[in-house]
């Protein structure tokens, strides 16, 4: 998704570039600079990464800039933000989409205005220039862009005198304070280690940022200290790897907020389970549990949400690590009779907005595009909330299984890079930990990669399989026995198998060990071997697992 950052204060050029290269993790495809100097506007920007664009900031005490997720407009220079108004003296990045963004051009062509871009972000700088023409003043003209705009939007404006606007309705964006400057951004990542408070803007609500300082109109919430030092990298060559092996530090703190502050969930009555992606994945284990209890639960698929003709349910439980995704969001935005419960990562996130309840992961920032300790800690919650179970040796389990699991994850990735499709097949409740397996290695190594219950593998999906193909099973102790004649089909056909599992199997090329515990405990740790796998096969092709190609770490769109 789209990234923002801005400025007031001295250093602000090389900020916003420094700012923009910690977004890189979010995924984009075009980016741009502009700088208010002596009352002008400098921009620059283009496609590619900000390091192509900026090779030597301009020098100036007020900046803005962007890294861009094509939505509305190919990914050329002129829709690259920032984007400025006719008289040049203002810029504008936005995130989001103006949804009355073609009527809006028509009037201000109409008045004389000329667009140099295809987005629909354009509108906004032009508003402004009218607005301050109009009324004279900075936050009265904002005031009028926000009085014609329609839609989901994080937006800066920088103006040729350097005061920057920020305005947010339904996308998220923070501003910072440190002794002598204020920031703006819209991921609190380049903030850490250099604003002493961070403030994540309420929907409808803006602020007015000049050297003099910030005024906030509407809600703002103070965000909780986040340490910058758990953002770094730490000696580990990407951000993915640091957060697999954190996995046991990350569950201990889980557990332990869990604990202290006594959080449960006391539900009687219909229960639909909200999410996407790997959130989806921890929703369909969240589920299991639920209907274990006796409970009517089912876990959607956020955006396929609208479809669904049936009950309406007495309680949502939305899972989001970022709490910014819009198709969670979008849903809960119009929801009136359901209790909602939210479990994110991101404390402050948008979906605290639409949430009755609130209960967190605290698998700390998760940098990494593709999620790893967001998701054992999700299901660690659920565990937590409807198992029963006293997961106390779960961090120390899940220690032992990255160590046990990463030699033979390195050299199984040598081969499996060569690769271009597999199969993750499993029974029960391990059938989510091979949709999660699946979709790790496909989302970062780019090998084609599908899920399925083993015992439908034979109606279908087998006819693929041939010498040499790798077929990844998980087998808790519970789905053992009952999942080695698949196993045997499959190698009966050349399959390479692969085994996750606490007992071994002659008829495995590859065995993952993996502690022989309680189905409710199986798949917080059977995912590990399936996260090593796909980071090290996406390293031995050569690529880079923090940035999958067309991937962003919240999608923050429809
Ligand atoms: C998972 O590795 C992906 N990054 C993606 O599927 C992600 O889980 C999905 O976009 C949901 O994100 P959320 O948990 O922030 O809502």
């Amino acid at each position: 998704m789209c990234g923002i950052i801005g400025m007031v204060g001295e250093g602000a050029p090389e900020f916003v570039v420094r700012g923009l290269r910690t977004l890189e993790y979010r995924g984009y495809d075009s980016s741009g600079i502009a700088v208010a100097k002596g009352g002008v506007v400098f921009v620059q920007k283009g496609v590619g990464t900000i390091d192509r664009i900026v090779s030597e900031p301009p020098e100036g005490v007020a900046a803005i800039g962007h890294t861009r997720w094509a939505t509305h407009g190919g990914v050329t220079e002129f829709n690259a933000h920032p984007h400025l108004d006719c008289s040049g003296k203002y810029a504008v990045v936005h995130n989001g989409i103006i949804e009355n963004h073609t009527a809006l051009r028509q009037e201000l062509v109409g008045r004389g205005h000329v667009f140099t871009s295809e987005t629909d972000s354009e509108v906004i700088v032009h508003l402004f220039e009218e607005g301050v023409a109009r009324f004279g003043d900075y936050e009265k003209a904002l005031n009028y862009v926000l009085s014609k705009i329609r839609g989901q939007y994080a937006f800066v404006i920088l103006t040729a005198d350097g005061a920057i606007l920020a305005a947010r309705n339904g996308a998220p964006l923070l501003v910072g304070r440190s002794e002598n400057a204020t920031f703006v951004a819209s991921d609190p990542v380049p903030l850490l280690g250099v604003a002493s408070e961070i403030y994540r803007l309420r929907d409808g609500s803006y602020a007015v940022v000049t050297r003099a300082g910030a005024h906030i109109s509407g809600e703002a919430q103070r965000v909780p200290e986040i340490s910058a030092r758990r953002v770094e990298l730490g000696g580990y060559a990407h951000y993915m790897e640091k957060e697999i092996f954190e996995q046991p530090r990350a569950l201990r703190d889980t557990l332990d907020y869990l604990r202290r502050e006594e959080i449960s969930l006391e539900l009687d009555g219909r229960v639909h389970l909200l999410a996407a992606g790997t959130s989806y994945h921890a929703s369909l284990y969240g589920e299991y549990l639920l209907r274990r209890r006796g409970i009517d639960a089912r876990a959607f698929v956020a955006s396929e949400y609208g479809s669904w003709k049936g009950r309406e349910p007495d309680y949502i439980i939305a899972v989001s690590q970022s709490g910014e995704t819009e198709d969670v969001l979008s849903v809960l935005r119009n929801q009136e009779g359901p209790e909602v419960v939210a479990i994110t990562n991101t404390p402050g996130s948008t979906i605290e907005e639409y949430a009755n309840t609130v209960i967190y992961t605290r698998a700390g920032p998760e940098v990494g595009v593709a999620a790893t300790k967001t998701y054992t800690t999700q299901l660690l919650v659920f565990a937590h909330l409807f198992s029963g179970e006293r997961p106390d040796k779960l961090p120390e389990l899940a220690g032992q299984v990255i160590e046990s699991a990463k030699p033979l994850a390195e050299r199984l990735a040598d081969e499996l890079a060569r690769k271009n499709n597999a199969y993750f097949l499993g029974r029960g409740l391990d059938v989510v930990t091979a949709r999660e397996g699946a979709l790790k290695l496909k989302e970062i190594s780019y090998i084609h990669a599908e899920a399925y219950p083993a015992g439908e593998s034979k109606h279908g999906p087998i006819s693929l399989v041939e010498n040499g193909f790798p077929v990844f099973f998980t087998a808790s102790p519970d789905t053992f026995d009952e999942t080695l004649p698949n196993v045997h089909e499959m190698r009966a056909r050349g399959a390479e198998v692969v085994l996750a599992s606490s007992e071994p199997s002659e008829l495995a090329e590859y065995w993952f060990s993996v502690p022989h515990v309680s189905e409710v405990i199986f798949p917080m740790l059977s995912v590990i071997p399936w996260q090593l796998v796909a980071y090290y096969t996406a390293v031995r092709r050569g690529l880079n697992p923090d940035r999958p190609r067309n991937l962003a770490k919240s999608v923050t769109v429809r």
